[in-house]
C-alpha cells in the first residue's frame, strides 16, 4: 500500500524533467515488477507463467475501478491509438473531431472514412483549439453520430468538460482519448461511451500498456470491424471463424503482452492507493506553479487558468522570435520540455520538486533578461 509521502518520494528521476506529457519516467514499483516478472517468465514453471498472465485480468479490474465501470467492458490494447481505431472503424455517420486534436484521432478517422465510405468527417476548428461544449453545439448536425475528443488536449492543456459535452450531444457517442489525464484527474467517465488511454505518461508504466473501455451504448452501436482471434468468446477458435464476442472483448486483436500489463498494474496500484482526487489537486497546483512563473516573466500561456479546465500540461506561447531563445534557456538550465508548433509545452507531475521549479524560474529569468522587446 503506497501512502502519499512514499508516492511523492517515488518520483526519483533527475531534477529538470518537465515532459510528463511526452513520456513518464518509470515508477520504482513498475521497475521492480518488471524484474520480478522477468524472472518468473524465465523459470519455465507453468504456475509462474500463469502468475504473470494474470496481471492482464488485474489491469482490466483496476482500470474499471478508476472508471467506475465493469471490468468486462475494458479491453487491453497495445496503445491509445489502437483502442481509438477499434472504436472509429466501427462507426457510421457523421464523426466530429477537432482538426487540431492529436493525430491518433484525426488520422485514424480519416483512414477509416476513406476505407469504409460509411463515415462523414465533420472537422471542428474551435477558437483557441478548445473543444468546448459551445463549439460542439454550434457545429452539430442531424448527421452527427459521434464526437471524438481528448480529455486533456496535448497542445493547449485544455481539459474537456465531459458532462457538459454529453449534455450538448444528447445520445450521440462520445469517444474520449484520455491518455493525458487518466489516473491524474477525476473526469465524469459516465458521460463517455468509449475511453482510451495508455500507461506510459502519467501512470509511469512504460509503453505497450494501452486500454479501451466500451460502455453499453458503444457496444450497441460500434461494429467490431478490427476484431481478431482474441475477440471471440471461448477458447482459441480453430477450424472455424466464429462471430466477434457480443461484449467489449470483441474489440481486441490478439493476446495481450502480459509483462506490459504487469507494469500497468504496478503503476495503477500506486494511483489507486493514493487516490486520483489527491493527485489531481497536487497536479493542478504544480501546473499552477508553472503558470505563476510564466506570468511573472510575461510569457503568454494558452492553457486555461481555471483549475478545473487544465491538468498537468501548460503551453507557453512566446512571440515567434522568442521561441528559440526560450527553448535554449530551458535546455541550458537542464530542463526537458517539448517545443512544437511555436509552443513550449511544460508538463510537471505531482512529484516535480522545488529544485526543478527553481531551475524553471531561473531559466525564464535568464530568457527574460536577454529578451529584446
Ligand atoms: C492526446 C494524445 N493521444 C494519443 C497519443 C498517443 O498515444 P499512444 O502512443 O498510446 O497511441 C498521445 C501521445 O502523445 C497524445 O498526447
Amino acid at each position: 500500500m503506497t501512502d502519499w509521502e512514499s508516492y511523492l518520494a517515488s518520483f526519483d528521476g533527475e531534477p529538470g524533467y518537465l515532459d510528463w506529457a511526452a513520456f513518464g519516467p518509470l515508477a520504482p514499483s513498475v521497475r521492480a515488477e518488471v524484474h520480478a516478472d522477468a524472472e518468473l517468465l524465465g523459470s519455465g514453471r507453468p504456475s509462474s507463467i500463469e502468475l504473470v498472465a494474470d496481471h492482464s485480468r488485474e489491469a482490466r479490474e483496476l482500470i474499471a475501478q478508476l472508471l467506475g465501470a465493469d471490468a468486462e467492458q475494458v479491453t487491453l490494447q497495445p496503445s491509445t491509438t489502437y483502442g481509438l481505431m477499434q472504436a472509429v472503424y466501427g462507426l457510421a455517420g457523421g464523426l466530429m473531431i477537432s482538426r487540431g486534436d492529436f493525430p491518433s484521432l484525426t488520422v485514424a478517422a480519416s483512414r477509416a472514412a476513406d476505407a469504409l465510405g460509411s463515415i462523414e468527417l465533420q472537422w471542428l476548428e474551435p477558437e483557441g483549439g478548445y473543444v468546448t461544449p459551445e463549439a460542439v453545439r454550434e457545429a452539430l448536425t442531424d448527421e452527427t453520430t459521434a464526437v471524438g475528443v481528448s480529455l486533456v488536449d496535448f497542445r493547449t492543456g485544455y481539459r474537456a468538460d465531459l458532462a457538459a459535452l454529453r449534455d450538448v450531444i444528447g445520445d450521440r457517442l462520445l469517444i474520449v482519448d484520455a491518455i493525458q489525464g487518466f489516473g491524474v484527474v477525476e473526469a465524469d467517465w459516465a458521460a463517455a461511451d468509449v475511453v482510451c488511454g495508455n500507461g506510459y505518461k502519467w501512470l509511469r508504466a512504460g509503453r505497450g500498456t494501452g486500454f479501451a473501455w466500451f460502455g453499453d451504448r458503444a457496444l450497441e452501436r460500434i461494429a467490431p470491424v478490427l476484431s481478431g482471434f482474441s475477440g471471440v468468446e471461448g477458447d482459441l477458435p480453430v477450424d472455424a471463424v466464429p462471430l466477434p464476442a457480443p461484449s467489449a472483448q470483441a474489440f481486441s486483436v490478439a493476446t495481450p503482452d502480459h509483462l506490459a500489463f504487469a507494469r500497468l498494474v504496478a503503476g495503477l496500484r500506486d494511483v489507486v492507493d493514493v487516490g486520483v482526487g489527491m493527485i489531481e489537486s497536487e497536479l493542478v497546483a504544480r501546473s499552477g506553479d508553472v503558470m505563476y512563473f510564466a506570468e511573472r516573466y510575461e510569457i503568454p500561456v494558452v492553457t486555461p487558468s481555471e483549475a478545473g479546465r487544465r491538468a498537468g500540461i501548460v503551453a507557453l506561447a512566446p512571440a515567434p522570435q522568442d521561441v528559440a531563445p526560450l527553448a535554449a534557456s530551458l535546455a541550458n538550465h537542464g530542463l526537458t520540455v517539448t517545443v512544437r508548433s511555436g509552443l513550449v509545452r511544460v508538463a510537471p507531475h505531482v512529484g516535480t520538486g522545488a529544485d526543478t521549479l527553481r531551475l524553471f524560474g531561473d531559466a525564464l529569468a535568464a530568457f527574460s533578461s536577454a529578451r529584446v522587446w
